[in-house]
């Protein structure tokens, strides 16, 4: 199909394969994301909206507007969209296991055990490590900071208001002491409780940005299910920044289709993606 042909005759947008390889471009470029061939119809879907929001026809339209103006807003507005964001609390439960194992032997007086959910999505994540922590540290001070790039789902994830089907897989013991059920206009809803919210900071990190906010090390670090979204060369040198925050005995936490055998000497597997620093201090 050549450049200036539409893609689909059924759509209302004009979309070229020049735009969708423009796209494609503008996605790697401020975020790291490789969007292979297949994704045609996902970008197709989730950016029309935005178009049609906007009365815009021509994909290419906003993608000049987008390009002629680095500063705009619109980028931020481009790469929520283009962000794939499914999570759910206590998503591949092995790895908490093994943070209240981590926590109960490594928090040190004095010290606050630290988390980091480095792509946190709507703040699941975050929030079910918050809970492990609660229960395994009970007054032992601890902290979870959980970023992504996307702006949308940190304010999701600050909220902290969900759909009561999420939780409705956790013990009840976690529901009661955890969450807030909503009444009235909040029904079937429910909501972290404060205390629990007051313990997980939400911030913006893009994992490919040159520089990261001065963050410090963390006792253990959740980067789940992002790399996927990743080149090689971009998995790897995440991988070494990484290892950079990672406390000396502290632990990676990995989706369970990211392999990263040969791609870094930076950690050793101690579980199931489960990663420690190599070398002295991790041994
Ligand atoms: C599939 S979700 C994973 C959520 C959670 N870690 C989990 O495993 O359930 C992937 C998240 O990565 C975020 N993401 C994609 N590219 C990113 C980047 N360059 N920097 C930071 N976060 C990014 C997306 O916004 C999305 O929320």
């Amino acid at each position: 199909m050549s450049d200036a042909e539409t893609v689909s005759l059924e759509r209302d947008l004009k979309f070229t394969h020049a735009d969708f390889r423009r796209v494609r471009e503008l996605a790697y470029q401020h975020a790291g994301i490789v969007l292979g061939e297949a994704k045609n119809h996902m970008v197709y879907a989730r950016l029309a909206k935005r178009l049609r929001t906007l009365g815009l026809y021509r994909f290419s339209d906003y993608l000049d507007e987008l390009v002629s103006a680095p500063q705009s807003a619109e980028w931020q507005v481009f790469v929520n969209a283009l962000t794939t964001n499914l999570t759910a609390f206590f998503r591949e439960p092995h790895h908490f296991d093994m943070l209240a194992e981590h926590a109960a032997r490594h928090a040190r007086p004095g010290q606050a055990y630290r988390v980091w959910s480095a792509a946190s999505s709507s703040g699941e994540e975050a929030y079910s490590a918050a809970m492990v922590l609660s229960e395994t540290l009970a007054e032992h001070r601890h902290e979870v900071w959980a970023s992504d790039i996307d702006t949308q789902m940190l304010e999701t994830a600050a909220r902290g208001v969900y759909p009561l089907e999420k939780i409705e897989g956790l013990p009840p013991t976690r529901r009661q002491r955890f969450f807030l059920k909503g009444v009235g206009r909040q029904h079937g809803l429910t909501r972290v409780k404060g205390e629990l919210a007051a313990r997980v900071h939400f911030f913006q990190i893009n994992l490919v940005a040159a520089d990261w906010p001065a963050m410090g090390r963390y006792d253990a670090i959740f980067c789940r299910n992002v790399m996927i979204y990743f080149d090689k060369p971009t998995q790897a040198a995440i991988l070494e920044r990484l290892a950079a925050h990672l406390a000396p005995d502290g632990l990676l936490f990995l989706g369970h289709s990211e392999n990263i055998q040969h791609l870094t000497q930076a950690f050793v597997p101690v579980g199931r993606t489960s990663y420690r620093l190599a070398g002295p201090t991790g041994s």
